[in-house]
């Protein structure tokens, strides 16, 4: 038995619009093993949400043209699994917190009924243990007033006790994989860190393997066992903390470092990276980062670099590193 419980093989996605298809993910590669606590970090735009959601079929059908690769979740190919397979892992053995609260929660309903829907849906016991679990997790996840907040609808609510129900409503049915999309960046910031904390508790006291997505990287850093960097569709770093925090090798995890405030030097003077992540149907030929790079050679711009290993499970996709060319 192996310990990585989710491993995506070299992915490929695209994006049906009105415009054509346009290449969103291009050879994803990473994993995940028991209890760990994986980043995907990268600016607006990177595709991160979209490889989030893919991992189980979330995105509408008219929309994701899967292309190729594996996303095998404790082996089995989510991507060749019907609708039906999907959706009893989906909200099960893979849950999800988004960055607002109300993608999870339905303003319509009573926090009680939309807390218990999942568990009862997925055969996990009664409806008396279902009120039952979602009073203890209410309480684990700071709640207060617990018989009044399962009455009331999420209106009545602040964003921060919305998305600490949200926590709880993700964990209701023991989920393996948490998948947590920018949960915090909606959040009032002096709220982000007692939920970061939260998150980093439950994932410790329930061998949770999480996947937090975020654009900021120095926000990661003190989280993560791993960090993958991820820039227009590509992954580009990956490693444990030591390594892409301490000893960055990609020039865009290099520039995301100095334009994020760090949680070590106050007196950092930040460099905002010039110009901006182009949107996928404007991809370079070569390497997607070429153009803001200021490394940049004239090899970046004809083939893509391939994410390979440097050294120890560190692994980077930059042709300074003598990176193989991935084809196109
Ligand atoms: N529904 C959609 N239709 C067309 N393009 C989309 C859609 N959703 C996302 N995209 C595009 O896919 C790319 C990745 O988006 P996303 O995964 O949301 O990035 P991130 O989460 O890293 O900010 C972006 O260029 C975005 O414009
Ligand atoms: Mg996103």
């Amino acid at each position: 038995m192996t310990d990585t419980i989710l491993e995506v093989k070299n992915f490929s996605l695209d994006l049906r619009t009105e415009a054509g298809d346009l290449p969103v993910l291009s050879d994803i590669n990473f994993y995940i093993k028991r209890g760990e606590f994986l980043s995907l970090v990268g600016e607006s735009g990177c595709g991160k949400s979209v490889c989030a959601l893919s991992i189980t079929k979330l995105l509408p059908k008219k929309l994701a043209v899967y292309k190729s690769g594996e996303v095998l979740f404790n082996g089995t190919n989510l991507l060749e699994e019907s609708s039906a397979t999907i959706q009893k892992i989906r909200g099960n053995d893979i849950s999800y917190i988004f960055q607002e609260p109300f993608s999870s929660l339905n303003p319509l309903h009573r926090i009680q009924d939309q807390m218990i829907e999942g568990f009862i849906a997925h055969n996990k016991g009664s409806k008396i243990q279902a009120i039952e679990k979602a009073r203890y997790l209410l309480g684990r996840v700071g709640i207060t007033d617990i018989d009044e907040r399962l009455k009331s609808y999420p209106n009545q609510m602040s964003g921060g006790m919305l998305q600490r129900i949200s926590i709880a409503m993700a964990l209701m049915c023991d989920p393996i994989l948490l998948v947590a999309d920018e949960p915090t960046s909606a959040i009032d910031v002096t709220i982000q860190s007692q939920l970061i904390e939260l998150l980093f508790e439950l994932k410790r006291e329930m061998n949770l393997s999480v996947l937090f997505i975020s654009h900021d990287i120095a926000l990661v850093s003190y989280l993560s066992d791993r960090i993958n960097v991820m820039y227009a569709g590509c992954m580009v770093e990956s490693g444990n903390v030591e390594q892409v925090i301490d000893q960055p090798k990609h020039p865009y995890t290099q520039a995301l470092l100095k334009a994020y405030p760090s949680i070590k030097d106050d007196n950092q003077d930040l460099e905002p990276i010039p110009g901006m992540v182009p949107s996928p149907s404007d991809y370079p030929k070569g390497c997607h980062f070429t153009d803001r790079c200021v490394k940049a050679m004239d090899e970046c711009r004809l083939s893509k670099p391939k994410l390979q290993i440097t050294d120890a499970s560190h692994e980077v996709s930059c042709f300074l590193y003598g990176g193989q060319n991935a084809g196109n």
